[in-house]
């Protein structure tokens, strides 16, 4: 565990202020100074969330300079280029201004990421009551979901496809290590200073390839549908939309519009998480094999965020949240992968060590069904690794040492959230 001089949380709120300061750029937070110097689509969506008491304003900028990327299609892009900053894959990787979907003044990648805006924008709304700014972005986000609904429903029954790792927001989960090994062996040799260490060689190629693939197909849905080689019904990606429609059913009254379409969506949603995903957990299935990917992450959470998952469901996944497998054993939950899978490893990225944003979504999770103690627990354990460690972008879920990124804004902004119910507590 690295040193940190202790701080009260007036002082972290204060820290978590200012970190986001810093990493404002005028358009939009960066997730981290230096490593990810653009926009991304989920990040944002956290930094919204954190700043929805605080700063509300500047989570409403936050989500406009986002949408400001949006395609035609509906689709959010996962990284939107607000700036010449070099980047790889950057806009040369993707180019969006080659395709006629994509917004024609600013360039942006041609991936999405978990569709959290609706939530985001609902937190907005709570906490403002701001009947114009919902009006003015709930056309996105129905668009967003349309295009879910349409162009990602890449099995038919329901639920949106992710297309890359990258879609995950999990990039370098266990749990695409059988789809990606499924693909060609490729040998680009692209690297990205600073992000290489964190997968082998041989899996950021077959990122890059992927990402090529999609590109030169023109981003087609057809494409997808018929030949690409990743398509995965994803438990956390599904289940932060099914949140999100949720979210769009409450905010459609206020921008007068029919919140029947919104709850019938998160209703097909549920069900197919049961019919697809479930196996006594939720597991994602690769749609080339039709097979479901035994290794259990902490993505197999994501559908706790609907309030109205079957009372089997919840009883069985908070069981094992709790057990051993999970936050059981780790002095600092929730580590990202089982910790008994072989594929868990403590200091790699997505594939062991703790998260602020998964914990947060966690501890909504467990408010949602009112569990007191899982939420006492998540809000402890969370502000205890940022006090001790910092906002760092990951966590050993064993000593709490700091991981990636410093300075990490979706560490920040969570905090601050964090510490606004414990204050309010
Ligand atoms: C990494 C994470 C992803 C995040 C991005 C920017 O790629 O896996 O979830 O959006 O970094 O922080």
């Amino acid at each position: 565990m690295e040193a940190r001089p202790a701080v009260d949380d007036a002082a972290l709120g204060r820290e978590a202020l200012h970190v986001l300061e810093a990493n404002w750029m005028g358009s939009a937070t960066v997730p981290a100074p230096g490593l990810y110097p653009h926009q991304w689509s989920w990040d944002s969506a956290f930094v919204a969330i954190g700043l929805a008491r605080h700063l509300p304003g500047r989570g409403m900028a936050e989500l406009d300079g986002l949408f400001q990327g949006q395609w035609a299609t509906g689709m959010i892009p996962h990284i939107v280029f607000h700036t010449s900053e070099a980047y790889f894959p950057g806009p040369s990787v993707w180019r969006s201004s080659e395709h006629a979907d994509a917004p024609p003044a600013i360039l942006t990648s041609g991936l999405t990421t978990p569709p959290l805006h609706a939530l985001a924008v609902w937190r907005l709304w709570r906490h403002t009551a701001d009947v114009g700014y919902v009006r003015r972005v709930f056309p996105a986000l129905a668009a967003q979901h349309a295009y879910l609904a349409t162009a990602r429903d890449l099995g038919g029954g329901g639920l949106a496809a992710i297309v890359h790792p990258w879609e995950s927001g999990m990039d370098d989960s266990p749990a695409w290590d059988e789809p990606l090994a499924a693909l060609p062996e490729i040998r680009y040799g692209y690297r990205t200073p600073g992000l290489d260490e964190r997968h082998p060689a041989s899996d950021h190629d077959r990122y890059v390839w992927l990402a090529l693939r999609y590109r030169d197909a023109g981003y087609r849905p057809e494409y997808l549908r018929d030949e690409h080689p990743f398509a995965v019904e994803d438990p956390l990606f599904n289940g932060v939309w099914l949140a999100s429609c949720q979210a769009l059913a409450a905010l459609a009254p206020v921008a007068g519009f029919d919140p029947a379409p919104h709850a019938e969506q998160a209703a097909v949603i549920r069900a197919a998480l049961m019919e697809r995903l479930w196996d006594g957990c939720f597991h994602a299935r690769d749609l080339r094999t039709n097979r479901l990917i035994p290794v259990t992450t902490v993505a197999a959470f994501g559908p706790l965020l609907d309030p109205e998952l079957p009372r089997h469901a919840v009883t069985a996944l908070v069981e094992i949240l709790e057990s051993a497998r999970f936050m059981g054993a780790t002095g600092y939950p929730v580590p990202s992968c089982e910790i008994r899978a072989p594929q868990f490893d403590r200091t790699r990225y997505w594939r062991g060590p703790s998260w602020v944003n998964t914990n947060w979504l966690l501890r909504r999770a467990a408010a949602v069904h009112d569990l007191p103690h899982l939420v006492q627990l998540l809000t402890s354990s969370t502000l205890r690794l940022v006090r001790q460690a910092g906002f760092r972008e990951c966590f050993d879920p064993f000593d709490g040492s700091g991981r990636g990124c410093r300075d990490f804004s979706w560490s920040a902004a969570l905090t601050l959230d964090l510490l606004a119910d414990t204050l309010a507590a």
